[in-house]
């Protein structure tokens, strides 16, 4: 028994000096091996007295469970230094951050709204935000739609509880810049429109709008024309016409929708511009003398031209997107073709 105490005392001491892996397979050959302590004891039992058999046999139980349970415990604990020193080791890199290759891009919209931004800047107007949440009178009664004018109809517009409508055309906007610059005054202003349409591949209920306005002396139709020729061949970078049919919004007179010549056929007819050679992009018109007057400015003295691109149909056109609700999606498959590179 006296000797199994000093087994037990060996046994602790070399476990306490245990580094490696390799000091513990010694530790436990020298211990648990053929011609380890343990097995060494077991041995002396043949020639022990029955009592001390029993006692004896008992003992080097318990020592050799003691010793077991030591090994495995260091064993555990050498394995976790490992990792511990694994991950101390490896460079300083997190390696769930993307990589460059899933950088984001600006939206499409965002996009076009931009480059369409640069080019009237570089004509002298300047940006103008707009509310999304709008007074039923800037969308409606400031653009020359008195109440229960047909245009006003309900299916279309969103009314919020508190009698304001979510805007449903940049025109929405006309007023408040009128009245924060007075004339001369040369703006656009880009926005989310909302219309409460049935959903198709061409019709969202939120879509965007490029509104612009031009007020001066001696402001005509011929600036009109000029400004969105200059600018309808900068966006699709080609020389492209423009021509004007009648076309009635309340809030212009004379009212136009203005056509471009198709920028992919040069006008000789193909499957954007339904063969027709022209694409309808942009109604516009004179500003009403009503308008005018209702934004604080003299008809008299002042005239002014507006013009309310249809900002979602432009970046379809030019990306080749077949369903407006892409816009809106989050198909990133989609979006991602339309990358800066
Ligand atoms: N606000 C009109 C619309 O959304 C477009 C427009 C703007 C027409 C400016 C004329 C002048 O349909």
């Amino acid at each position: 028994m006296k000797e199994l105490d000093e087994i037990k005392k060996l046994f602790e001491e070399s476990l306490g000096l245990v580094k490696t892996m390799e000091d513990l397979n010694n530790l436990r050959t020298n211990f648990l091996g053929k011609s380890g302590h343990l097995t060494t004891c077991m041995k002396l039992i043949k020639d022990m007295s029955p009592e001390d058999k029993k006692s004896f046999g008992v003992g080097v139980n318990v020592l050799k469970d003691e010793v077991n349970k030591g090994i495995a415990e260091k064993q555990v604990e050498l394995e976790n230094l490992a990792i511990e020193k694994e991950l101390a080791d490896m460079p300083k890199v997190d390696l769930t951050t993307p990589t460059g290759k899933e950088k984001g891009s600006l939206h499409p919209v965002t996009i076009i709204e931009q480059r369409l931004g640069n080019i009237f800047r570089s004509m002298g107007f300047t940006i103008e935000d707009g509310n999304e949440v709008e007074t039923e009178y800037n969308n409606f009664e400031a653009v020359n739609i008195p109440k229960f004018h047909p245009a006003r109809d309900m299916q279309d517009t969103f009314y919020l509880n508190n009698g304001q409508v979510l805007k449903t055309h940049t025109s929405a906007s006309q007023n408040r810049i009128m009245r924060k610059y007075g004339a001369p005054l040369k703006a656009i202003f880009p926005g989310r429109c909302f219309r409460n349409e049935e959903l198709d591949a061409s019709h969202e209920n939120t879509f965007f709008q490029m509104e612009g306005m031009m007020i001066d002396k001696n402001v005509s139709i011929s600036n009109l024309i000029y400004f969105m020729k200059t600018m309808l061949s900068e966006v699709f970078e080609r020389e492209v016409n423009v021509r004007l049919r009648p076309g009635f919004f309340p809030f212009v007179e004379p009212g136009f929708e203005l056509d471009c010549s198709c920028p992919y056929c040069g006008g000789k007819g193909c499957r954007v511009c339904k063969h027709s050679g022209w694409i309808e992009l942009c109604p516009c018109g004179m500003i009403h003398p009503n308008v005018l007057k209702m934004g604080g400015i003299d008809p008299e003295e002042y005239q002014g031209f507006a013009f309310g691109l249809g900002l979602s149909r432009l970046v379809m056109m030019t990306y080749g997107f077949g369903d407006i609700r892409h816009l809106n999606g989050k198909d990133l498959k989609i979006l991602e073709q339309t990358k800066l590179k």
